[in-house]
């Protein structure tokens, strides 16, 4: 049985003080974060120290928003997994639609990074999702099965993998989609991993919806066989609307 996961991506949002003032927020009024969902917070990399003490053993997950995928050396401006663990991160969100967009990620960039993460014990959340115009071409289920395969390439084993579907037109737009047409998506991409891993890999992972998601659309979309959670990100800014996006999971 899947546990649901949803995780908070604070994007570039909040500055050490606000993102403290969030988590506290967050970590006074869940409880324990294992209970019936697994939960996590993405804040920026200069936050994510100060962060990890106010999380500490509430079992909220502390994530990166991306890493590198070299160990380390002259790579300016750039931030390696052992410096994420020194940190207390458990996870890296890697692939998302914006680092593709904004900073030219291709899926073998992504991969070389999913393995860095892996290999460095770090939990991955893998993002993969197709362009509005790449919808209305009716390439939707291509696009995401090769984000899939190109990002999960060479790894053995996906058990510390969580996939989030997120369609580039629903991030900040206000534009879900509707549980039905995340749900097709989602069954596709269990389907790759069934290929790919196995029919047992492939019961057990676990694929977030991202895109929208608010506290008034969220119990629909979990309530889909293949969603497993979310990964939030203008909602997950208010510690009551992320709250009750967890209690919709739970
Ligand atoms: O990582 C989170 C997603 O990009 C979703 O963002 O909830 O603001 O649409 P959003």
């Amino acid at each position: 049985m899947r546990k649901n996961v949803v995780v908070g991506n604070w994007k570039m949002n909040t500055t050490v003080a606000e993102a403290v003032e969030l988590a506290s927020a967050i970590a006074e009024r869940i409880g324990s974060g294992e209970a019936g969902c697994e939960i996590g917070i993405a804040p920026p990399f200069v936050s994510l120290t100060e962060v990890g003490k106010v999380v500490g053993q509430s079992g909220i997950m502390l994530a990166a928003q991306n890493c590198h995928f070299e160990s380390d050396g002259a790579f300016t401006g750039e931030v390696s997994v052992r410096m994420l663990e020194a940190a207390g991160c458990s996870c890296v969100i890697l692939g998302h639609s914006e680092r593709r967009q904004y900073f030219g990620e291709t899926n073998a960039i992504v991969n070389r990074k999913v393995r860095k993460a892996l290999d460095g014990g770090l939990k991955v959340i893998l993002c993969v999702g197709e362009t509005l115009e790449q919808r209305q071409q009716g390439v939707t289920e291509d696009i995401v099965t090769t984000q899939v395969r190109e990002g999960l390439d060479g790894v053995d084993d996906v058990s510390r993998v969580v996939i989030a579907y997120e369609p580039v037109w629903a991030i900040g737009t206000g534009k879900t989609a509707t549980s039905q047409q995340a749900q097709e998506v989602h069954a596709s991409i269990r389907e790759t991993v069934r290929e790919m891993f196995g029919e047992a890999a492939a019961a057990e992972m676990r694929i977030q919806y991202g895109g929208s998601v608010k506290p008034a659309n969220a119990a629909e979309l979990f309530a889909m066989p293949d969603i497993d959670g979310g990964l939030i990100g203008g909602a997950s800014l208010k510690a009551d609307d992320f709250i009750a996006i967890v209690e919709a999971a739970r």
